[in-house]
């Protein structure tokens, strides 16, 4: 059943709606709170805000935060695994963890208030996509460490719908239980999406057919022109959810689907900045630069100015009274510099998905040629294979126009790009 449009601008919860002042002193009061309560609870922070000269008591503007020191990935690997921990292991109901490519895992812990929190903030991210109570909605972020699965599970069914929490994996069985029990959400990253497509056109069933009216994806960054991809092959909404496990999990922001506007950060519960990466200066809101999150309720674990690495900016508010974030290009460790020149893996697929004839399953391999840098796209192409070679073409004029680096195109067999199960992983840097 479709969603009358006008209904959806109306948020879940009335702070959505909040005048500007209103939330800003909300965000003040509790911005003093989470710096007592950090400052006299977590010997980490206390022991960062004395080396930095600060204590709670010089913060009487939201702009005073700027005095405090960041919070790194690095300073919570250097504590592992509790040492940020503001409360006592008795009151810490769950932990959560984040893999991280290299090194010590970094470990979250939430109190049954924090994950009160969570579940709200989530259930109002689902709200905003358009889902409803009794909406039917399949999981297939994984289930575990991971905060995806169990994060989006409590906040579905916080909303009150239905939960088929499926997990990550078993793409057929996936595709099975979404025609057999024909749920109104999907909740699962966009690269993930893709291969249950797949997996859809390899069975004939046609997922225009089915109930499934959206998709709200996150856990990676993607582009506007695979929200269109991905829309159009499913017929139905694609929105973007964002969160890191280290200020919650998925729900910090969600985008809402009337707009389609960018993540909305649930400002109530989590501050941002956006900061320059260089020099740690706060830039004004539409400038470019790294996200930085305070939180402001939670108990457990408080983060301080944590240094996400993401890079955005922040957008005036829209369909809510709470600032968005532009999507995510990436993060500062995932640019490659190509010859000298700052690319984006997304950047990239923003051109080859604007391209006709080639499939959104591609690989970026870069290599030394001698002492030059040499990228190679490897994309299958889809559908008719005469266009598919056009269109490599007219990719490799489009990186070279547009992005300004040479790259070769190589079409590669159909399926032999290997399938995201979770978060994609797309660039091979053997250089
Ligand atoms: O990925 C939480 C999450 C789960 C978000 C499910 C959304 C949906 P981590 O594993 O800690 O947590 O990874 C966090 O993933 O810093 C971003 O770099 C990236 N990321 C998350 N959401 C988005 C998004 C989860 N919507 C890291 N767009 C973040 C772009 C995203 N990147």
């Amino acid at each position: 059943m479709a969603l009358n449009r006008q209904s959806l601008q109306v948020g879940r919860d009335p702070i959505e709606h909040a005048s500007i002042d209103e939330l800003r002193s909300l965000q003040l009061t509790r911005l003093k709170a989470t710096l007592q309560h950090a400052f006299d609870n977590s010997p980490a922070y206390r022991a960062k805000f004395i080396e930095a000269g600060v204590t709670p008591a010089d913060l009487t503007s939201l702009e005073d935060l700027a005095k405090f020191p960041f919070t790194t990935k690095q300073d919570l690997r250097q504590h592992y695994p509790f040492g940020f921990f503001a409360k006592p292991m008795e009151e810490i109901v769950r932990v959560h963890a984040s893999s991280g490519t290299t090194g010590q895992p970094t470990v979250v812990g939430y109190t049954q208030n924090d994950i009160n929190t969570w579940s709200d903030v989530v259930a109002r991210s689902i709200y905003a996509a358009g889902g409803r109570p009794n909406d039917k909605v399949h999981i297939a972020y994984g289930y575990g460490l991971f905060t995806g699965g169990l994060g989006a599970h409590y906040g579905a069914e916080r909303l009150g719908c239905t939960v088929i929490p499926m997990s990550g994996g078993q793409t057929d069985k996936q595709v099975k239980l979404i025609r057999d029990f024909d749920p109104d959400i999907i909740m699962v990253t966009p690269s993930y999406m893709l291969n249950i497509l797949d997996c859809m056109d390899k069975h004939g069933i046609d997922p225009q057919t089915l109930a499934l009216r959206c998709g709200i994806f996150g856990a990676e960054p993607w582009t506007g022109s695979m929200r269109k991809n991905i829309e159009k092959r499913a017929g139905i909404d694609a929105v973007d959810i964002y969160g890191l496990s280290e200020v919650m999990g998925p729900g910090v922001a969600q985008e809402c689907v009337e707009s389609k506007d960018g993540p909305i950060v649930w400002e109530d519960h989590f501050y941002p900045e956006i900061i320059n990466p260089e020099t740690g200066e706060v830039v004004e809101d539409g400038e470019y630069g790294e996200l930085v999150f305070t939180s402001l309720t939670k108990e457990a674990m408080p983060v301080i100015r944590y240094r996400t690495r993401d890079l955005t900016r922040l957008l005036s508010p829209t369909s809510r009274s709470m600032r968005r974030i532009d999507k995510i290009t990436g993060r500062s460790d995932d640019m490659l510099i190509i010859r000298g020149v700052n690319v984006f893996p997304s950047q990239i697929e923003e051109q080859l998905l604007s391209v006709e004839g080639l499939s959104p399953h591609y690989v970026l391999e870069l290599e030394k040629k001698g002492n030059m840098d040499q990228l190679t796209v490897k994309v299958e192409p889809s559908g008719d294979q005469s266009l598919s070679t056009a269109a490599a073409r007219q990719l490799q004029r489009n990186i070279k126009n547009l992005i300004g680096i040479s790259s070769q195109v190589v079409l590669v067999e159909p399926e032999s790009i290997p399938r995201s199960q979770g978060k994609a992983c797309r660039v091979m840097d053997l250089r």
